[in-house]
C-alpha cells in the first residue's frame, strides 16, 4: 500500500527537483539569451558607433596662429586628426588651405566637390589669368580662392571647409567638414 502512494505520487522530476519540462525552459531560454547577446552585442556597438567617432569633433590645434593668414592668397597647412574608423583609433595628417575672408577665416578641404579628387593650385593654362586659384585634375574643375567653383565646372559646389576656433591666437579646427552652398 505505501509503495502504491509512492508510485502515484512519483512525479518527472530529476534528483535535484528539476522537472524535465523545467529543465527545457531554462535550457532555451539560455540559449536564446546568448543568441541575442551575439546578434545585440555588435548591433549596440554598431548603433552607438556615431557617438564614438563624433569625439573626432572635437578642436585639434593646427599648430599655426591665425594672424599668419591674409586674403592675398590661399595657405596651405597640415594638421593631425584622431580617427576612429571601426577598430582603428589613429592620428591621420589631413590638408587644408587657409585665407581670410572677410572678418573670418576659411579653412578649405583640398578635396573636389565634384567626385573627391585632390585639388592643387592651378598653373597658367587653368588659372584664366588669376582668376581661378585651385585646378582638379580629374575632370578639369577649377575653383577660385576663397573655393567657389567655374561655372562650368563638374564641381556644383564650393570646396567643404572645416569648422574653426581661435584660441589665444592659435588656430583649432574640426574634423567634421561642412557643406558649403
Ligand atoms: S573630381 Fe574634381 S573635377 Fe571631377
Amino acid at each position: 500500500m505505501e509503495k502504491d502512494d509512492q508510485k502515484q505520487n512519483a512525479t518527472p522530476e530529476g534528483k535535484d527537483g528539476l522537472t524535465r519540462r523545467q529543465f527545457l525552459t531554462y535550457a532555451l531560454g539560455g540559449t536564446g539569451a546568448f543568441m541575442a547577446a551575439s546578434i545585440g552585442a555588435p548591433l549596440l556597438t554598431f548603433a552607438l558607433a556615431p557617438l564614438k567617432s563624433a569625439g573626432a569633433a572635437n578642436m585639434v590645434d593646427t599648430g599655426h596662429k591665425a594672424s599668419e593668414f591674409n586674403g592675398q592668397e590661399p595657405k596651405p597647412i597640415t594638421f593631425k586628426l584622431h580617427v576612429n574608423d571601426g577598430w582603428n583609433s589613429k592620428d591621420v595628417d589631413k590638408q587644408a588651405y587657409v585665407i581670410q575672408q572677410g572678418d573670418k577665416l576659411l579653412v578649405m578641404s583640398p578635396l573636389c566637390t565634384h567626385l573627391g579628387c585632390l585639388v592643387s593650385k592651378a598653373d597658367t593654362q587653368w588659372s584664366e589669368g588669376g582668376k581661378w586659384y585651385f585646378h582638379c585634375p580629374c575632370h578639369n574643375s577649377k575653383f577660385d580662392k576663397y573655393g567657389v567653383q567655374s561655372p562650368d565646372s563638374p564641381a556644383t559646389r564650393p570646396l567643404d571647409i572645416y569648422p574653426y576656433e581661435v584660441r589665444n591666437g592659435q588656430l583649432f579646427v574640426s574634423g567634421q567638414l561642412q557643406k558649403r552652398g
